[in-house]
């Protein structure tokens, strides 16, 4: 494998360079030090995350401009699978770097130290080689997922930081129409109303905001070499409840919403795929619609609004990204920290009149993945700041200002702007009224990347960019192997992206794989979540250039293995035609000879379809 190469190395080089010459900069006249001789790693994951941003849909118009300008300064991979579209399996699998038949955790009631194995983890891996590794907000699924203790003291430095408004998920905190609070799943609210006047991301990012500015404080004060971080900071929407501040509603009238495409059942999907998206009904607004168990559908009107809310939260998130990201470049560590940014799986906003994860489907299992590697992925710039906040709020009230006033009121407003968001003064004043929510600019990624990976690449990827100890590939049986990993380095990729070299001859992955676990053939109240001693089927499914096919087969939950002579329902969807996955073809006579050659890859599995 072409793991530690040349090439790279020279590319570590460069971004070392770089960093160096920048801090010297920084520091001349103060210590006159060299410091940072490591790449620190900001590690940003957010809950529940398809791809519904600006930098990856031209189509719907998406106000995500931080994360876009992220990507703008980063490769783009568009094609990445988580490898179980839940929040604990698919954590603990891309942080021990493993697949959940190897972490053995498919619920959330499990710990992987006690269940598959005691593995090393991203963080800790990071921590037992000199840095000092944090945890702000939902970085591992918290409570026994991760032994109550966010598996501290092995992965991190300092106990994990927890927003304390989190405890309001399941409480009655969202005005209704009626004048009453109540459990809501669309939730727009007025933060100053809310109890601590605050909400769990804003906490979070306050937090790692916080941390960043002391880490340079302490850097700034020593004469040594500093420890270089790995910073991971958790994002909690746009999960459910979709409770965020109602301003970011304004950005999307309901009347610009539009329905899925494709809102009907997949044509002869068998049952067992389907997840009758429980934790949706659950709450107040949603049981009162009487949606029929399981199959639904949601109401039309209720389909459009969750789309909405869903859209806000995120740009809500954006916003917030955006805060930390210019942050991270005020303290000067733009130019020496890699940056990932990642979902920890989809979210199906009504494509087969699903709403949720729990599935195999494209929806639920894609996931945008960013890397920023600076003097690699970076626009070559100069003297430009990366990450200026992009206040999208801001620009709203200026339009909206806009269309009643005169250009020289704007003005005078906007050289009145306070505090630290001035900085995107040059952006809005760069833009005419029309034009200023476009932010395709920043959409038109330099360095993308279509070819097919896998969150388990995370983390083998990390240790090669950042120069440590790279885990070698687990053997067959990784119990008792704490270093490990069944990902493989995408620095191999990056380079060869970035060097503009054709991707013709490369060898890759030929699939990825991801898999969902049923307790029974017929949806039932516990389909989408099973825990572990309920699992009786596993679905495995596999994503090739053209095809996604996908197995559900009987499942032995003490050893964890599945039996593929005991195939309960297959699925085939051909891509390149049907990119929504619309049409389950597994079963008609003339792919016969295809599902058999694509049964056969499944069942060799992941190892067989490494490059
Ligand atoms: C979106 O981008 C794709 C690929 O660059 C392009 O083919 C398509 O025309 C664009 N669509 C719109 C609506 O801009
Ligand atoms: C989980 O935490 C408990 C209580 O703190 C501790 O006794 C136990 O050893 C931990 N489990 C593992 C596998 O580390
Ligand atoms: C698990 O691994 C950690 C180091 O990664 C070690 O400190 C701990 O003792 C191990 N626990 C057991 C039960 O082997
Ligand atoms: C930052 O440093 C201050 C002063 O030492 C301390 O009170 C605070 O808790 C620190 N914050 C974080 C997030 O570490
Ligand atoms: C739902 O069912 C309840 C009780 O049967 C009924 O009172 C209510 O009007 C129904 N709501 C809708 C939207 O049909
Ligand atoms: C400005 O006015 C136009 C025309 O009335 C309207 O279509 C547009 O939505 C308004 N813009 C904002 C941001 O309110
Ligand atoms: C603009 O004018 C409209 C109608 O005259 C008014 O409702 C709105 O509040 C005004 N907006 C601002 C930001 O002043
Ligand atoms: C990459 O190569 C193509 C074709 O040779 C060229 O059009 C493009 O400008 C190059 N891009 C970069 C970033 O060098």
């Amino acid at each position: 494998m072409l793991m530690n190469t040349l090439v790279f190395q020279l590319f570590r080089l460069v971004a070392f360079s770089t960093c160096i010459a920048l801090v010297s900069a920084l520091l001349d006249g103060t210590t006159g030090t060299r410091r940072a001789s490591k790449l620190n790693v900001l590690f940003i994951v957010v809950d529940d995350l398809r791809p519904a941003l600006g930098c990856y849909d031209n189509v719907t118009q998406y106000f995500t401009p931080n994360i876009d300008q992220l990507a703008a300064n980063s490769i783009k991979f568009t094609n990445a699978h988580v490898q179980q579209a839940l929040c604990a399996p698919s954590r603990a699998s891309f942080l021990t770097g493993r697949r959940p038949d190897t972490t053995r955790i498919y619920d959330l009631n499990s710990y992987w130290r006690s269940l598959g194995g005691n593995f090393t983890t991203l963080p800790q891996h990071f921590k037992e080689n000199g840095y000092y590794a944090a945890s702000v907000g939902k970085v591992f699924h918290p409570g026994i997922s991760s032994n109550y203790t966010d598996d501290y003291p092995y992965s991190w430095s300092v106990p994990a930081f927890h927003p304390s408004t989190q405890k309001y998920k399941m409480k009655k905190v969202c005005p209704g129409p009626d004048g009453n609070l109540h459990m809501n799943l669309i939730c727009p609210v007025d933060v100053k109303t809310q109890p601590e006047a605050s909400l769990p991301d804003i906490q979070s990012t306050e937090y790692a905001i916080e941390l960043l500015r002391n880490i340079s404080q302490q850097q700034q004060q020593q004469t040594k070499g500093s420890q270089p971080f790995f910073l991971a900071v958790g994002y909690h929407k746009p999960h459910i409840p979709l409770k965020y501040p109602k301003e970011f509603r304004d950005l999307y009238p309901l009347s610009s919403i539009k329905a899925p495409t494709n809102p009907d059942y997949p044509k002869k999907l068998p049952h067992v795929a389907w997840d009758p998206w429980t934790d949706v009904r659950r709450r107040d607004d949603i049981k009162a619609l009487n949606v029929s168990f399981p199959y639904g559908p949601m109401p039309k009107h209720y389909q459009l609004l969750i789309r909405q809310s869903y859209y806000a939260s995120t740009t809500y998130v954006d916003n917030l990204v955006g805060y930390l990201l210019s942050s991270l470049e005020k303290y000067g560590f733009a130019e020496n920290t890699v940056i990932t940014f990642v979902g920890d799986h989809g979210w199906a906003l009504g494509e087969h009149q699903e709403w949720a994860k729990y599935s195999n489907f494209d929806v639920a299992t894609r996931v945008p993945l960013l890397m920023y590697i600076p003097g690699v992925t970076d626009k070559k710039d100069q003297g430009h700041q990366k990450f200026p906040h992009i206040n999208i709020l801001k620009q709203l009230r200026s339009a909206k200002l806009d269309n009643n006033t005169t250009q020289e009121t704007r003005r005078n407003r906007y050289s009145n702007a306070e505090g630290s968001e001035t900085e995107d003064i040059n952006i809005f004043k760069s833009k005419t009224t029309v034009t200023m929510f476009d932010h395709s600019d920043l959409k038109s990624g330099r360095l993308v990347c279509n070819n097919h990976v896998e969150l388990v690449d995370i983390f083998p990827t990390l240790t090669d960019i950042c120069g440590i100890t790279m885990p070698p590939l687990c053997p067959k049986n990784p119990t008792e192997v704490r270093l490990c990993t069944e990902g493989i380095s995408l620095s191999p990729l990056i380079e060869q992206i970035s060097t503009n070299d054709t991707l013709a001859d490369f060898k890759w992955k030929k699939a990825v794989f991801t898999q969902y676990p049923r307790p029974s053939d017929e949806p039932q109240e516990n389909s989408d979540s099973p825990i572990l001693k309920d699992i009786t089927i596993m679905g495995y499914s596999m994503v090739t250039d053209k095809y996604r096919y996908t197995e559900w087969i009987g499942f032995n939950n003490v050893q964890c293995q599945g039996n593929w002579d005991d195939v309960h329902a297959r699925e085939l969807y051909k891509l390149r035609s049907d990119k929504m996955e619309n049409n389950n073809v597994a079963n008609d006579a003339q792919y016969k000879e295809l599902t058999q050659k694509l049964a056969n890859l499944l069942r060799k599995g992941w190892r067989h379809a490494l490059p």
